[in-house]
């Protein structure tokens, strides 16, 4: 029988687990055994105790030592990597190009990493994709955290104390995590602008309720991604964006080009043409942010308006956050495992496409030619 092992997460911050009870269910009903270090799940606010009839050890060394699978949220440290037993399959996000050593002892492991973060953004693959599922989670929560930070109401409310108007909310990057922050301000009764580079996405917005801005650019890059933008279309877009920045109580950023910094979208002067009290959510802060003024994972004041940039959004909502991801794994285990054992067909486009490293060597061709640049 497969031994699926989950340690507990340890980077800072992460409160979001790898495994949910009843996921670990439906993998042993597929014949798996699962192992657990205990504590695992408390940061989710679940107890080892609600994982029935799965094995618990008191440390991660003794947990990994025999596991054939090993399941994470965050990338594992050198030290993670090592106490894997040599040829087994580790499962999670690896942000290699942040991790280059980490990846090197995986390829001396000899271990199959299969990133998260790489699973193709293809139709069959959207119930494995938790780029989507995690983003989506920070787009409700930035406009939750706007909401709280803002001096004004989101709704238009008609009381006896006179009519108070709605708040003017403009997000810009209407991807997964765009579009849900969209469609949470609509639900709190904000009048909403969107704005995107993909001329596709004007569509969605509106579907959400959204006014979108077209400014005519189209950068549709591969994949379904934007491509970065040229110098005079930058510059096209701050001048028509100031405007509608300017008019706004709340801006929600989430502009992000694969392996790219995030564009600078809002510039400092941007900035200091809104009204104070407004509040920038820039939730593209792990890549630097969109906001020339944003500090990642801070909270600043310029001219009275509150720039905050959280990293890692998710996290805050831990229990949803972990019962999707596990979902996730549990659709890309569904790929893996043929009676009741774990085989890695090589066929399989997604299987293929979301491997890091895999017998001693690096699989994923952005990442090798970054180490061997290194
Ligand atoms: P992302 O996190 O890479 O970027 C967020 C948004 O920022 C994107 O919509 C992008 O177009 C936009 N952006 C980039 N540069 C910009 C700029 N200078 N100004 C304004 N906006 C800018 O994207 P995400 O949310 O991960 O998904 C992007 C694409 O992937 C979408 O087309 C989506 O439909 C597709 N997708 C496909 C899936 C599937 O078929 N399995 C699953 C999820 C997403």
């Amino acid at each position: 029988m497969s031994i699926i092992a989950v340690p507990k997460e340890r980077a800072a911050g992460e409160r979001r687990v790898a495994l949910v009870p009843d996921v670990a269910k439906r993998l042993m009903a597929k014949g798996m055994d699962i192992h657990i270090e205990s504590g695992m799940g408390e940061s989710a606010f679940f107890a080892d105790a609600d994982f029935k009839d799965v094995k618990t050890h008191a440390d991660a060394a003794s947990l990994c030592a025999s596991a054939d699978v090993v399941l994470k949220v965050q990338p594992p440290t050198v030290a993670e990597v090592q106490q894997l037993k040599e040829g087994a399959i580790l499962i999670g996000f690896m942000n290699a190009h942040k991790n280059l050593d980490m990846v090197q002892a995986l390829c001396e492991k000899n271990i199959t990493a299969l990133a998260m973060e790489l699973v193709p953004r293809i139709s069959r693959a959207q119930s494995i994709d938790a780029l989507s599922s995690q983003a989506s989670i920070a787009g409700y929560k930035a406009v939750l955290m706007a909401a709280d930070r803002a001096p004004v109401f989101f709704p238009m409310l008609t009381t006896a104390a006179g009519t108070i108007r709605p708040a003017k909310v403009l997000i810009i990057g209407a991807g997964v995590a765009g579009l849900q922050a969209i469609a949470t301000a609509r639900r709190l009764g904000a009048i909403v602008e969107a704005y995107d580079v993909r001329a596709a996405t004007k569509e969605q917005c509106e579907s959400l309720g959204a006014k979108f801005i077209d400014m005519g650019i189209k950068a549709e890059g591969q994949g379904g991604y934007a491509r970065e933008l040229t110098e005079d279309e930058k510059q096209q877009q701050r001048d028509i964006l100031a405007k509608h920045i300017a008019a706004a109580n709340v801006v929600i950023t989430t502009a992000a080009i694969p392996g790219r910094p995030s564009p600078k979208i809002i510039m400092q002067n941007m900035v200091e043409g809104m009204k104070a009290g407004s509040v920038i959510i820039d939730i593209a802060a792990e890549g630097g942010g969109n906001c020339e003024l944003t500090q990642a994972g801070e909270t600043i004041e310029h001219q009275g308006v509150i720039i905050h940039a959280p990293l890692n959004v998710a996290s805050q909502m831990p229990v949803h956050a972990s019962e999707m991801y596990a979902k996730n794994l549990l659709n890309l285990l569904d790929l893996l495992i043929k009676d009741g054992h774990i085989q890695l067909n090589w066929d399989d486009e997604v299987i293929a496409g979301s491997t890091l490293t895999h017998n001693g060597a690096i699989q994923h061709a952005a990442t090798k030619a970054l180490l061997a640049k290194n």
